[in-house]
């Protein structure tokens, strides 16, 4: 059997940094209020040129470079994202025409939060079948274009950035992608939701949640997607090495961490600096961890990740 293995990591956050406190000079709350509940600092915020594309393609050139691959060589684009910046073509097209890429394909995936996750799972799926040998795999992000900035509720949670992965065939047995898992459930779609979108008379296109329903579910949702993810590869907490979760809230990490019995220096944590990127989120945090010498060749690492949709899933992967 092919297996994929991932070989090279990339991440772009926007040059303009917001904290908690410049945000409290425009809307009603305070430095205290969001770092208590959610661990959260501040977030980068696009200007200028920064787009979704313009980032997604500055991380997977860093994915490339540390693979030591030619962007001639990628087969597949894949692009996780909520927040194109055109309806269409794909992110993924503009980011191969900014790479130089005249061949194979490339497509964005709408999972929400969980569409790093998902566009891990389809990437290592098409190099099992055959059918792309080196697959891109990014999550890029502008939630900043999403938000109602007058709405303390939600406005103050997120930040914008781009992460990627580059996949290749050719891991060894219990190496690369162990085993990825997916789910979704229509039926909580009103939990967290954009309104509308351009072109749909009478909406907002703003982002809207109930907090402490997404809270719930997040629990319940994210400690069976890691049980999953155990019991297929007939592993325990113990022998997770790195927790590389989506980063949406500090309660929400430390969560799984206690389930997983993992003290805290095994649990990669970008939220406080990043906030929550969406997609964006869980190939920022890899990135860092890889690149400052956290995460070594061989270690085990456990990504899990729930967002609208709802959409949920985790994935197990020897590095
Ligand atoms: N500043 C100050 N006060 C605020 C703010 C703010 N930014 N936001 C809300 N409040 C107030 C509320 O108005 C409310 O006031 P009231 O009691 O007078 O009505 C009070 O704080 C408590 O509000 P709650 O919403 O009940 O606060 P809660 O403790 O549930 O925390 C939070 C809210 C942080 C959103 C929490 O529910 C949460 O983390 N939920 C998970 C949702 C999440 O992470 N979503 C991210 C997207 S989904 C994903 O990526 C997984």
């Amino acid at each position: 059997p092919i297996r994929a293995r991932l070989t090279g990591v990339g991440g772009y956050l926007p040059r303009t940094v917001v904290t908690n406190d410049d945000l409290a000079q425009k809307i009603d709350t305070s430095d205290e209020w969001i770092r208590t509940r959610t661990g959260i600092t501040q977030r980068h915020i696009v200007s200028g040129d920064e787009t979704t594309a313009s980032m997604a393609a500055e991380a997977a050139r860093q994915a490339l470079e540390q693979a030591g691959v030619n962007a001639d060589e990628v087969d597949a684009i894949l692009v996780a994202t909520s927040t194109p910046d055109q309806i269409f073509p794909a992110v993924a097209t503009q980011v191969q025409a900014l790479l130089g890429i005249t061949r194979g394909f490339g497509f964005d995936i709408s999972a929400a939060c969980s569409g790093f996750v998902y566009a891990l799972a389809s990437a290592n799926s098409f190099i099992q079948s055959g059918l792309a040998k080196k697959v891109l795999v990014i999550g890029s992000e502008v939630f900043s274009r999403l938000l109602d900035w007058n709405d303390r509720t939600t406005c103050v949670l997120f930040g914008d950035g781009a992460g990627a992965v580059l996949l290749e065939a050719g891991a060894e047995e219990g190496e690369g992608v162990l085993s990825t898992h997916l789910h979704s459930d229509g039926r909580s779609g009103d939990i967290l939701y954009v309104d509308g979108a351009v072109g749909c008379a009478g909406t907002t296109q703003h982002l809207k949640m109930l907090g402490r329903e997404v809270f719930r579910h997040a629990v319940v949702k994210l400690s069976q997607a890691v049980d999953e993810a155990l019991e297929a590869n007939n592993l325990t907490g113990q022998d997770i090495q790195w927790l590389v979760p989506h980063q949406a809230n500090l309660r929400i990490i430390d969560g799984m961490a206690k389930k997983l019995a993992l003290p805290a220096d095994r649990v990669v944590v970008t939220v406080d600096r990043h906030a929550n990127t969406s997609a964006a989120s869980i190939p920022l945090a890899l990135n860092e961890a890889v690149r400052d010498g956290r995460i070594q060749k061989g270690d085990l690492v456990l990504m899990e990740a729930l967002g609208g949709g709802l959409t949920w899933g985790s994935a197990l992967v020897r590095m």
